[in-house]
This record gives structure tokens, sequence and C-alpha cells, in this order.
């Protein structure tokens, strides 16, 4: 693949070191538990599948699917496209994000899934984009702050292009 416009903003070693203390620190923090963890479709995928891997407690996973209406992103107005196939009542959860921007998607979400009642619920992403923020989101678990540039790879699309890529990129247009 050509990849002459991307600039490397976080590589896979760095990547892998810090997705694996973030790991140990799930482990150690729901120790004896079992964690639900909900990866964000679809975004998350690829941070999701290392994460997971990185945690050592009975796991299971349900993800969720979810679109912005069109035009609206900036709203945080989002419909569930694929919802958890069971009941996270009494479960400790954990959403996995691949980035918080403005912090609406994620303000939903917490809405949403504290209706279901869960033990406990925490926030897993991989980026934070603190210069977007439109509401303040508390990341229990974050990988790495960012700037405001346009991030793409290790999950992050343009135009659903680049998702693929093993590192996170910055698009050089
Ligand atoms: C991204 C990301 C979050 C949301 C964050 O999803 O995965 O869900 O945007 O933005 P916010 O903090 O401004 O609400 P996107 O809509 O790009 O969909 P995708 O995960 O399918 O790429």
């Amino acid at each position: 693949m050509a990849n002459e416009n991307i600039k490397v903003l976080i590589d896979e070693k760095t990547l892998a070191k810090r997705i694996a203390e973030i790991g140990a620190q799930i482990t150690k923090e729901h120790a004896g538990r079992e964690v639900i963890l909900v990866p964000v479709l679809k975004g998350s995928f690829m941070f999701a599948a290392d994460l997971a891997r990185a945690i050592d407690l009975p796991t299971n996973i349900e993800f969720l699917g979810l679109q912005s209406y069109a035009g609206t992103k900036s709203t945080g107005v989002v419909q569930i496209t694929s919802d958890l196939t069971r009941s996270v009542a009494d479960k400790d959860v954990i959403i996995i994000e691949d980035i918080v921007d403005t912090g609406l998607t994620m303000t939903y979400l917490l809405e949403n899934l504290q209706t279901r009642k869960p033990r406990s619920l925490k926030i897993a992403s991989l980026l934070h984009k603190p210069a977007r923020s439109k509401v303040h989101v508390d990341i229990d678990y974050l990988g790495f702050t960012i700037e405001d540039v346009f991030v793409i790879g290790y999950g992050l699309d343009y135009d659903g292009r680049y998702r693929n890529l093993p590192y996170v990129g910055v698009l050089e247009l």
C-alpha cells in the first residue's frame, strides 16, 4: 500500500507498550471479577482486539454498533445500529472506544448503558483529543492524548479507508 502522504503519529511498538499497561491496570482493578468488554464499532475494533488480549481476566465481549445521524455528528445524535446481545445488569462493563473527540458520543453511551444497571461502568479509549471537547468525559483508561489533528489507522478511518493500518497516523492531504 502506498502511504507516502501519511505521517506516523503513534507507532506499533508504542501502541503495544501502552495497551499492555492498560490491560495490566484493568486486570489489577478488576481482580476476581468477570468483565464485559463493549467495543464500539467500527473504529475500536483493532484496539479492542489488542486490549482484550492484554487483560488476564474472565471476559465476555459484546459489540455495540453506533452511527451518527448524517450531518449531526457534532450534536451527538447517535443511533444504535447493533445492540448488545445480552443483559449487562450487575456486570462490570468497560466501553472500548478508539477516540473521544467532542465527548458527545461517549456521553450518550454512558447515559444509555447506565439505564441497564451495570455493577460498574468504565471507559477505555485509545485516544483523546481535548481541543475538540464539548462536554467533559472522565476516561478511566486512556491510551494517548493527541493534538487537534486528523488521525487515521489502527481502526480509525478517512471516508472508510485506512482502518487497517497497524499504526495511528496523520493524513497529510
Ligand atoms: C468516532 C469514534 C467515536 C466518536 C467520537 O466514531 O469511534 O465513536 O467518533 O466522537 P465524539 O467524541 O465527537 O462524539 P465515528 O462516528 O467516526 O464512527 P466509526 O467508529 O464507525 O468510524
